[in-house]
C-alpha cells in the first residue's frame, strides 16, 4: 500500500481547514474562551483585521520547520515582553485551540494528523517564545 508523506498529510488537512470560511472564526471563538486573560487582550481588537493576518502568519508557521522561522521574526517582536507581552504560556492555549478547532473542521483528521500539526506548529510556536524576554 502507498505509504503518504507526513509533510503532504498534514498540508492537505491543513488546506481543508483554511479553505473553511467557518475555520478562523471558530478558532477564534474556541481560543478567546479559553481564558478571561486571553478574551481581555483582544477586547478592543477589530476581529475581521485579526482574521486576515493569522491566515498569513499560520502559513509562515506551517513553514517555520523547514524555510527560514525570519518569516516570524516580526512577529515574534511584537508579541515580545516589551510590546503586547503575550506570555510563554498563552501559547499552548493557542495551539490547543488551533488543533480543536482544527479537528471539528476537518472530516477525516485523526490522532496522527493530530500529532503532525503539533509536530508542524511546534517550531514556530518554540521560536515566538525563545523571542519573549530577548531586548
Ligand atoms: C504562534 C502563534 C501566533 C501567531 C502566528 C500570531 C500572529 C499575530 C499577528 C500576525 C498579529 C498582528 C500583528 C500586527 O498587528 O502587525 C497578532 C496580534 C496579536 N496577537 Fe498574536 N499570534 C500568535 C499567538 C498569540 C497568542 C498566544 C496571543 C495571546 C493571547 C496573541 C495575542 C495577540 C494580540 C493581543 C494581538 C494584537 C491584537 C490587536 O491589534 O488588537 N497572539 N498576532
Amino acid at each position: 500500500m502507498k505509504q503518504e508523506n507526513p509533510s503532504t498529510k498534514f498540508n492537505a488537512s491543513f488546506e481543508r481547514c483554511i479553505n473553511d470560511p467557518f475555520f478562523l472564526d471558530q478558532f477564534y471563538e474556541v481560543f478567546l474562551s479559553s481564558s478571561e486573560e486571553v478574551s481581555l487582550l483582544f477586547k478592543d481588537t477589530d476581529m475581521g483585521t485579526q482574521k486576515a493576518m493569522l491566515m498569513t502568519s499560520l502559513v509562515y508557521m506551517s513553514r517555520a520547520n523547514n524555510d527560514e522561522p525570519d518569516l516570524l521574526s516580526t512577529i515574534a517582536e511584537k508579541h515580545n515582553k516589551n510590546n503586547l507581552n503575550i506570555k510563554p504560556y498563552f501559547y499552548s492555549l493557542w495551539l490547543d485551540s488551533l488543533l480543536t478547532t482544527a479537528k471539528a473542521i476537518d472530516p477525516v483528521f485523526d490522532t496522527k494528523t493530530e500529532k503532525l500539526w503539533r509536530e508542524t506548529l511546534q517550531p514556530g510556536i518554540d521560536f515566538m517564545v525563545s523571542k519573549y524576554d530577548l531586548v
